[in-house]
């Protein structure tokens, strides 16, 4: 049975892969905070590592214990305001930690290497946080072909529920302000999916590394403005929202596959799915004809955004 390591493995991506992964794989989880790492041991019933990827040591301790065949990079600072109050942190852990994920399994023969990365990383980038995950994109896709070790990334948008996003963070305003929701952006049209639909796409680029490696996956994905989700969510769950103040380093649409990078990007189907993959440096024979923004994708339906907003049931 092949070993995957997953670094972030603990958190809420990583969990939902090692759901789907299990009796395929052995699934090694990997974080730093040694609770967390109990909690998701238990959650999961996997091995869980200690490992922080921006220590070069520590990625070397993991990788000699586990032997992986492959590793899932889902380890990130990925708190936007937080990227732009405090840069050093964000840029240790997504690019010199990336940085050392990369050397590591190339120094080690790992067979693959699939990057979790975001619409963020789009051009043009508004934020330190989208401006880390571009470099990983691109360090990844550039050190693919120096080694025996195949280098990818997926990029999507955001994952319902997970980790410090909009849901658990209105679930919590509601309980403690008598069910009144502060949106800080009800103008902004942002793109959704399940953790299971996130989970299922960084599997993709795994299974299909050999077609894939040195270049992005992204996939066609729904969008809806904030005020539409909250529409829906105040008629399911009760309550009002009003408006508050922006974060720093917030845009209001998001983008898949950026204008720059259209000449780059080609179109392919997977299991009935439009799915995109850019090619930095070679030009695609048949680019998409638009860029995949917020502004332009399909909107989420109402029966849609009502299934998104209820909270998952981890196993
Ligand atoms: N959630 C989204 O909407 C979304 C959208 C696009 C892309 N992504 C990307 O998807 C990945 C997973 O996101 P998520 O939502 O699952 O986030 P999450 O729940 O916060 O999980 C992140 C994990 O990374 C670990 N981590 C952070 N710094 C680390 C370090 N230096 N070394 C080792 N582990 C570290 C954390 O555990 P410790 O703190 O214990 O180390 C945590 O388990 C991230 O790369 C994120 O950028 C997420």
């Amino acid at each position: 049975m092949r070993t995957i390591l997953i670094t972030g493995g603990t958190g809420f991506l990583g969990r939902a892969l090692a759901r789907q992964l299990r009796g395929k794989a052995r699934v090694v989880l990997a974080g730093r905070n040694n609770e967390q790492n109990r909690t998701a041991a238990l959650a999961t019933g996997c091995d869980v590592i200690p490992l922080d990827v921006a220590n070069l040591a520590s990625m070397r301790d993991a990788v000699v214990e586990t032997r992986p065949h492959a590793i899932i990079h889902a380890a990130a600072s990925k708190f936007v305001d937080l990227a732009e109050k405090h840069p050093h942190e964000c840029i240790d852990v997504n690019v010199v930690g990336s940085q050392n994920v990369a050397r590591v399994a190339m120094e080690h023969d790992v067979g693959a290497v699939v990057g979790i990365s975001t619409d963020k990383a789009t051009p043009p980038v508004r934020n330190t946080y989208g401006l880390t995950k571009a470099l990983m994109e691109r360090l990844l896709c550039s050190l693919d072909g120096k080694s025996a070790t195949r280098l990818t990334c997926v990029r999507f948008g955001n994952i319902a529920w997970s980790t410090g996003s909009v849901f658990p963070i209105w679930t919590k305003m509601q309980a403690d302000n008598n069910g009144l929701i502060g949106s800080t952006g009800p103008d902004m049209r942002r793109f959704f999916f399940s953790v299971d639909e996130a989970a299922r796409l960084t599997l993709t680029a795994l299974d299909r590394i050999e077609e894939l490696h040195g270049q992005v996956l992204s996939r066609v994905m729904k969008a809806a403005q904030m005020r539409e989700i909250l529409d829906v969510w105040v008629a399911k769950k009760g309550g009002r929202w009003e408006p508050i103040a922006g974060r720093p380093g917030d845009r209001l649409d998001e983008d898949l596959i950026g204008d720059t990078e259209l000449p780059y990007t080609r179109e392919v189907s997977y299991d009935g799915v439009r799915h995109f993959v850019v090619s930095f440096n070679t030009r695609s024979p048949s680019p998409p004809a638009q860029m995949l923004s917020s502004a332009n994708a399909q909107r989420l339906g109402d029966d849609e955004i009502a299934a998104l907003i209820e909270p998952p049931k981890e196993q």
